[in-house]
């Protein structure tokens, strides 16, 4: 470790960890399903349009208040307020950022859970263990307690072991795992009956549908989220970017890679949707619509899998522990925003904060787990839908208007001297000041006209 915070010891390993985080439950199984229901290919250009037009200049903004602050989220926001009223703010915002980043883990690790029991389910039919089988199958609050506390725990006893024996080592193992068994699977989906209709409503778009504003307005909100935007989590990865580092060619490795994967995780997701509709799964209502967002995950691909036999059982295995894996690179960033503001606010060492964190974390979701279904789908919408939008559109504001341009450049230079000379320097400062709050201002207050 080359500074007592902790940085990141190599590009590759900031870039693994940050595309980890971004990579999620939300590419896999968020971004094809949105695809799905908001008319197929015509979403899927929407989605590349708007993440790399207005997600991406977000996540920039949020990578350089935080290598600036070389600190986390508040102290970061609070480096580039000159008024008391500022700095306030900043607080408002870096803090709100942490406690979103808790709830969002909350939830998230109850379908991370989830993921867990689909995953051991098949090992379980394997070793003849039906009981057991039937118990990870059937939806149980034991099994979920159980469950979503085990996914906590493997995020604490990662995030404990630091920066760069933490989470750089295990995103850089992970990260390849996940692309190799999503490949993979691809491969077996493809040769299937009914694969070549799903990839023709996947990539040939029908134009009618890329002006409506519910796909917009999805779109956008789909790409904030799968960047992990607004919850200071961007803000303190950045914080362990070296200066030596070109920070602007390293978040767009990220913005890339996230999006290739929410890419092909569509190519795999909606021929395989075909694939069960061919073997008589249904999915569509008569009118079109995809049958059930939430769930469909649990019920359209086991049967998918039971249909193919033994194979099934490992296929299921793989996806499902694919899922897992993708999930806990999340769900370690997600950790990292409260721990980082406890070890440097409160000097309590990197263990105790991590194990407090984990407790904390544990008795939220153990009380959304208690009260299901008035908390859950509530916790959901409260950070992604109001938090997120909310927070990420504030961030872009401090840097767009607060930030001395000539202390941004040189900020950004470091590391990448000549930017000042190019096309991004042109145009980033102007979409941070107008476009990105303007677009984000109309996400947030669609969410509460509700158009
Ligand atoms: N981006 C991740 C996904 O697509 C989830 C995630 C991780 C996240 N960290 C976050 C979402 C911070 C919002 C904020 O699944």
């Amino acid at each position: 470790m080359s500074s007592v915070r902790g940085e990141f010891s190599s590009r590759i390993g900031f870039i693994m960890a940050a595309a980890g985080s971004a990579v999620g439950l939300g590419n896999i199984w968020g971004f094809p399903t949105q695809t799905a229901s908001n008319g197929g290919a015509a979403f899927v250009l929407a989605y590349l349009v708007l993440a790399f037009c207005l997600a991406y200049p977000a996540l920039m903004a949020e990578l350089i208040v935080g290598r600036h602050g070389q600190a986390n989220a508040v102290k970061s926001l609070q480096k580039i307020s000159k008024t008391k009223a500022q700095k306030a703010g900043a607080f408002a915002v870096g803090f709100g950022g942490i406690i979103c980043a808790g709830l969002i883990l909350s939830f998230y690790s109850i379908v991370a859970g989830w993921m867990m029991t689909a995953t051991l389910e098949p090992v379980a039919q394997v070793a003849s263990q039906d009981t057991v089988a039937n118990w990870l199958s059937t939806q149980s609050l034991s099994r979920d307690l159980v469950f979503t506390a085990a996914f906590i725990l493997l995020t604490v006893a990662i995030i404990s072991r630091g920066i760069e024996n933490g989470i750089e080592k295990w995103s850089k193992r992970l990260m390849p795992a996940l692309l190799t068994i999503l490949f993979a699977l691809i491969v077996y989906v493809f040769m299937q009956e009914g694969a070549m209709k799903g990839l023709k409503a996947y990539l040939v778009p029908d134009f009618s549908l890329i002006l409506e504003p519910k796909l917009l307005i999805s779109a956008l909100g789909q790409a904030f989220f799968s960047l992990s935007l607004g919850t200071s989590v961007m803000i303190i990865y950045g914080s362990y970017i070296s200066k030596k580092e070109n920070i602007v060619a390293l978040g767009t490795y990220v913005t890339l890679i996230d999006v290739f994967i929410a890419f092909v995780a569509g190519l795999l997701i909606i021929p395989a949707m075909y694939v069960a509709q061919e073997l008589g799964v249904q999915i569509f209502s008569e009118t079109g619509q995809l049958l059930s967002e939430d769930t469909l995950v649990f019920t359209v691909l086991p049967a998918l899998f039971d249909s193919m036999g033994d194979i099934g059982l490992f296929i299921g295995f793989a996806f499902f522990a694919l899922m897992t894996i993708a999930a806990l690179t999340s769900s370690i960033s997600l950790l990292e925003a409260p721990v980082s503001y406890v070890v440097e606010q409160f000097g309590l060492t990197r263990m105790q904060a991590t194990f407090g964190m984990g407790a904390i974390i544990t008795l939220v979701s153990f009380t959304i787990l208690f009260n299901f279904s008035s908390l859950f789908g509530f916790v959901i919408a409260l950070t992604t839908q109001y938090g997120q939008p909310l927070l990420g559109l504030m961030c872009c504001l401090f840097v767009g208007w607060l930030w001395n341009r000539t202390s941004l450049l040189k900020e950004i230079e470091q590391g990448s001297p000549e930017i000042g000379a190019t096309f991004f320097w042109k145009i980033w400062p102007w979409y941070i000041k107008f476009v990105c709050p303007i677009a984000i201002s109309l996400v947030f207050l669609s969410k509460i006209i509700d158009w």
